[in-house]
């Protein structure tokens, strides 16, 4: 892969940014509607969902977000949570090994009871299919015993709503996804969105920000706010040692370029997508699944979770024929080239 060492770096640390630390996310997660900014069409229906459900004192139906990693989703479900005054029971797909692990949980819920699945695109088959009964019939069936002795039994659960979360909706199979009444998906944010979200934090952080500061790193942060903050975190350091603790845009470039974080935000697989259309494909049109080979990423995932983000970019296009990179886009790459090979 043709990259310069500098495009190499500056990639794995921001990839790094957005996988690594969601550990950190807990302390600016905001708690309540108030706080979440943008995803206003997201945000207007679960609101709506939220109000219903109360009046009719009725659970909330059940909830899937989708969408690339870092913009939301997590935080949306615990927000769900206190909206609604209930608990939430938080697993992971891939946690949820047999169905006993299933019926394990959801025995255990009070009323109303919020379980968030993530990842829940890697449940085992065998797990998905007893989700079915207790997404639409509140029981589940369980087999004990084995050979002769074997029966089945049913489990009445308590009403509950089922949270789940995706970073691959295109892996959700058609019977689990006709099961949640609301689907969402949710978009990377623009530069001003994400300037909010960086002046908030800063508050939060106790360091001092201006308009220009935040604007910066917004325009640095690849449209996701896990990138935004980490981002931040990384600049106040840099300001409190050698800035009065005020981020202005001096400020944020200069301990951005320190950190080699590129200028748009893109990271390594962007870069490496964008390579491949332009200097293997000639522009394209190049079909995805030769992207995918190219690159070693499946198919589903640059669709998902890569294309996304350099199509709003303006560096590449969707057409029939394939995906064909835009003049912004030869340039991005020219420039990289350039940068690296010195
Ligand atoms: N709309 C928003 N407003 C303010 N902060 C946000 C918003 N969305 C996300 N964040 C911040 O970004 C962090 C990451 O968000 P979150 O953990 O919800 O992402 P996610 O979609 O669940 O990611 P993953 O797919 O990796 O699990 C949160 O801790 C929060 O600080
Ligand atoms: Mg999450």
């Amino acid at each position: 892969m043709s990259e310069g060492a500098s495009g190499g770096r500056t990639a794995r640390l921001s990839d790094e940014l957005n996988r690594r630390n969601s550990a950190f996310d807990n302390g600016l997660r905001p708690e309540d509607f108030s706080g979440f900014v943008g995803q206003e069409k997201v945000r207007e229906r679960l609101m709506l969902a939220v109000e219903a459900a109360k009046r009719r004192g009725d659970t909330l139906d059940h909830v899937l977000f989708s969408g690339p990693p870092g913009l939301g989703k997590t935080t949306l479900s615990y927000i769900l949570g206190s909206a609604m005054g209930v608990r939430v029971k938080t697993t992971s797909g891939p946690v949820i090994t047999k169905p006993g692990d299933l019926a394990g949980l959801l025995t255990s819920l009070e009323p109303g009871d919020i379980v968030f699945i993530d990842e829940i695109h890697r449940l085992a088959k065998t797990v998905e299919e007893y989700l079915y009964s207790a997404m639409e019939d509140y029981v589940i069936d369980i087999m004990i015993d084995q050979g002769p002795n074997a029966r089945s039994v049913r489990l009445d659960l308590p009403r509950f709503t089922l949270v789940g979360a995706t970073t691959r909706i295109g892996l959700i199979a058609a019977p689990l996804r006709a099961r949640f009444g609301l689907v969402n998906r949710l978009d990377y944010y623009s530069p001003e969105q994400l300037s909010e979200i960086v002046v908030r934090s800063a508050a939060r952080l106790g360091v001092d920000i201006d308009r220009d500061g935040a604007m910066e790193i917004a325009r640095r942060s690849r449209g996701t706010p896990r990138i935004a903050n980490n981002l931040l975190r990384r600049v106040r350091d840099y300001a409190l040692v050698k800035a009065d603790n005020f981020i202005t845009l001096d400020v944020a470039k200069e301990s951005l370029s320190m950190l080699e974080i590129d200028v748009n935000g893109l990271d390594e697989m962007d870069l490496r997508i964008l390579e491949t259309i332009c200097l293997k494909f000639g522009g394209g049109p190049v079909g995805l699944s030769t992207i995918a080979v190219s690159v070693g990423e499946e198919p589903d995932t640059i669709e998902e979770a890569y294309e996304p983000f350099l199509i709003m970019q303006g560096y590449i296009e969707r057409t029939p024929k394939g995906r064909v990179a835009t003049e912004l886009g030869r340039e991005r790459v020219g420039l990289s080239l350039n940068g690296g090979t010195k």
